[in-house]
């Protein structure tokens, strides 16, 4: 009776195990994918990210905004990494990317050694995906599994990233519904935004938080604070109501280079630096995202787990797979 129960116990995980897609996202994405055509790709992506962050450490931050600027673009395809040419205007262009993303040349220097060891293997898409994942634990934060095999597209929206890239100065229902857009939740908003918890933003992405009183409004109440106040008597020393637009602040006053929960704490205090910070807590009416961001100020462990999983769900979002788009030589060029 025993032996059956057992049998038909090992018979089931057997046919399961058959019939389960080899990723566990349910995407069309594979671990391990490049284990035959070129086992040492990842290898070289981590080391790769690892020297550029060892020559400036902001480089982390860099390359995890360029795979969300990628992926809310007609998905993770490195459309991002296109340049004008031919019919192409490139998303490099576009307002929310325009003199602030970088990157770049570290994405070159990887895909150059990539091609050196694997020719027309590894696409640029996929490039992104492993840099975004290794940045984020060069800066103490989770490492998590990259399911691969995104090919890259064969053109750019200059209009997609002005229009699906979320400004700064967005409401809390304008992000959510941004985020919606892409298949990602509330959950995935507050994760993600974590990401702010490094890197560093020009004055003209914060200045309206800083001087607006209407943006400043709802949390007014942090004003008695005394620490709440020096905070904004710096931001305003170092962005002025006009000029100096490209001075730069760090997202995370506190700990402005380590990927950590501080970034929710500091929301907490009312020092969140973008107004898209800190809609988070003072335009939430319902209560459920503070509740978030009083679980990840408290629980580091939980904000990565979360971090990751939502990363994951990013890293899917409408990936060419199969025979669509190719794999660039050139990640800023399409093949002729
Ligand atoms: C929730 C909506 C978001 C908005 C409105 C937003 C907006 C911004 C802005 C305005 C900057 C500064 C750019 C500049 O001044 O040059 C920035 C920086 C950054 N963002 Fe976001 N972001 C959002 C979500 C995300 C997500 C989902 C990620 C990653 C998964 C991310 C990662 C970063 C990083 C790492 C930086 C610093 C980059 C560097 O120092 O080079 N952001 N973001
Ligand atoms: C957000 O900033 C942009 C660019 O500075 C501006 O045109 C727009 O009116 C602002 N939106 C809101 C809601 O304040």
């Amino acid at each position: 009776m025993m032996w059956r129960i057992f049998l038909s116990l090992v018979l089931a995980a057997v046919v399961l195990q058959g019939t389960e897609p080899l990723s566990d996202e349910d995407g069309p994405l594979v671990l391990d994918y490049y284990r035959e055509q070129c086992p040492l790709a990842e290898e070289i992506v981590s080391r790769s990210v690892a020297v550029a962050v060892a020559k400036d450490p902001r480089m982390a931050a860099s390359l995890l905004r360029l795979h969300f600027h990628d992926c809310f673009v007609m998905g993770c395809d490195a459309s991002v990494l296109l340049d004008s040419y031919g019919g192409i205007t490139s998303e490099k262009q576009a307002g929310p990317n325009h003199k602030s993303l970088r990157g770049f040349k570290v994405v070159d220097e990887i895909k150059y050694l990539l091609e050196e060891a694997c020719p027309g293997t590894v696409s640029c898409a996929d490039i992104l995906a492993l840099a975004a994942r290794d940045a984020v634990a060069l800066r103490g934060g989770p490492r998590w599994n990259v399911w691969l095999g995104r090919r890259d597209s064969l053109e750019a929206s200059f209009s997609g990233a002005n229009q699906f890239i979320p400004a700064p100065n967005s409401s809390l229902e304008t992000l959510i519904a941004n985020f919606k857009q892409q298949g990602l939740d509330i959950g995935d908003l507050v994760a993600l935004s974590g990401s702010h918890t490094m890197g560093k933003a020009q004055c003209l992405s914060f200045r309206q938080r800083v001087y607006d009183v209407q943006l400043r409004g709802e949390y007014e109440l942090h004003d008695k604070y005394k620490r709440y106040t020096t905070f904004r008597r710096i931001l305003r020393s170092i962005c002025p109501e006009s000029g100096r637009d490209h001075e730069l602040a760090p997202l995370d006053h506190q700990t402005p280079t380590r990927f950590d929960n501080l970034y929710y704490i500091n929301l907490l205090q009312g020092k969140g630096l973008l107004g898209s910070d800190n809609v988070l807590v003072t335009q939430d009416d319902e209560g459920e995202i503070v509740k978030q961001v009083w679980a990840y100020a408290s629980n580091e462990k939980l904000f990565f787990a979360s971090f990751a999983e939502s990363m994951i769900k990013m890293g899917n979002i409408n990936v060419l797979t199969g025979s669509h788009g190719e794999i660039r030589k050139n990640c800023r060029f399409v093949n002729t």
